[in-house]
């Protein structure tokens, strides 16, 4: 099996894997329990905070922990609205392409009388930090824009859209899920209020996640009960998964250079083979992109049949993100860019580690390339593209 769905989660590094099991057979005390053994497991979760705030250039304090990157999104959307209330700013800017955990939230608050601007997406996949000083307003609370995309990877100018809502007085939220672990990140220079992360994503264990907020936004609670996390997050602390993710973040960062080294010449190669299917295009900017990102349209498919052949030739892709797949409606990342419904259908995303090879970019290349002609081959639709019944949207 070749797996090639990253973006959707990863395998757990060895080293995380190391770091959590001594906190469930050992160490497996409550870090609220006042005796020793409950102690140590309390130094260790706080020693976590540390590493964890290092990799991202903050202070421990500024970290909580939480169930992942949809529960911090909600998090730092709801801490920005609610403070927004308090001073009768309602208005939210954001984009047309975030991550459902961020787009449902804003619905809720529309619901309940914000206003929210999503800027629109240009077709490199790129937002640019004019549109976002254009749209910001008196009554604005918060800025929040993601710092990768999930689906076609595209890296979003962060340290400049952060510049501006800091000129403007605005908070700035980025879910930094795709991100976290695979670039360089400080949210100090980048001007960053709020950011996402989530452990799955950088080979730690699923269902734990951390919300950074920069010393003085003041974070409000979605789960109330104990005293745990400053208050801000109740609930017993899931330790074993904490260890895990910071021992995968501090791997992560450790070897950053070298994989996307590694990542950059696969991604090309992997984007030049595809590329010679004629009628398909990249998605998004083909440079400014996640090292590990390859996002493609093909005219006249389905991509939902083409990741089923897929997996019959043992490639595990997506089509879109994790989420929509599985729903008949076209990405809303891919009409965002401005893919029209017919082409946003017949698209493939293959999100790469460091851990594939060139020999597996090419098989991926192989199967690809025979599976889209195979689907043509019996697709009414591809017909009346060759016959000219509808015109092409790509070029050849
Ligand atoms: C950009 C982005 N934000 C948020 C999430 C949600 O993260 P989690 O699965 O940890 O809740 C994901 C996961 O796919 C994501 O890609």
């Amino acid at each position: 099996m070749i797996y090639a769905d990253n973006a959707a989660t990863t395998r757990m590094s060895k080293a995380a894997i190391q770091a959590m099991l001594p906190y469930m057979e050992e160490a497996y005390g409550n870090p609220s329990s006042l005796y020793a053994f409950g102690q140590q497991a309390k130094e260790a979760l706080e020693d976590a905070r540390s590493r964890i705030a290092a990799c991202l250039h903050a202070d421990p304090r500024e970290i909580t922990f939480t169930s992942g990157g949809s529960e911090a999104d909600n998090q730092a959307i709801l801490t920005a609205a609610a403070l927004g209330a308090r001073k009768g700013k309602k208005h939210i800017v954001s984009t047309a392409f975030e991550h459902h955990a961020v787009l449902h939230t804003l619905d809720k608050l529309k619901s309940q009388g914000y206003e929210v601007t999503l800027l629109d997406v240009h077709a490199d996949g790129l937002v640019t930090p004019d549109q976002v000083a254009e749209a910001i307003r008196e009554d604005t609370c918060l800025v929040t824009v993601m710092y990768a995309n999930n689906e076609i990877g595209t890296i979003q100018p962060i340290a400049e859209i952060g510049a501006v809502c800091r000129e403007k007085g605005v908070l700035f939220h980025t879910d930094a899920v795709q991100t976290v672990g695979h670039l360089p990140i400080d949210v100090e220079k980048e001007n960053i209020d709020m950011l996402s992360l989530s452990a799955h994503k950088f080979h730690g264990p699923k269902g734990i996640g951390a919300l950074y907020a920069r010393r003085g936004v003041v974070l409000e609670p979605l789960i109330r009960g104990g005293a745990q996390e400053r208050r801000k997050r109740a609930g017993t602390e899931n330790v074993p998964a904490i260890m895990g993710m910071a021992a995968a973040l501090e791997e992560a960062c450790a070897h950053m250079k070298e994989s996307n080294a590694r990542l950059l010449r696969l991604r090309e190669k992997l984007m030049d083979g595809l590329d010679k299917i004629p009628y398909s295009e990249v998605n998004g900017d083909r440079t400014h992109r996640l090292p590990g990102n390859v996002s493609f349209c093909f005219e006249g498919i389905e991509g939902e049949s083409l990741l089923l052949l897929l997996d019959d030739k043992g490639v595990c892709a997506s089509s879109g993100s994790a989420c929509t797949s599985g729903s008949l409606d076209p990405s809303h990342v891919l009409l965002a860019i401005g893919r029209p419904h017919e082409v946003a259908h017949g698209s493939l995303r293959l999100s790469l580690d460091a851990s594939l090879t060139e020999a597996d970019m090419d098989s991926i290349i192989g199967a690809v390339t025979e599976v889209v002609t195979y689907l043509r081959s019996i697709s009414p639709f591809w017909r009346d593209l060759v016959t000219g019944k509808r015109p092409h949207v790509f070029a050849e």
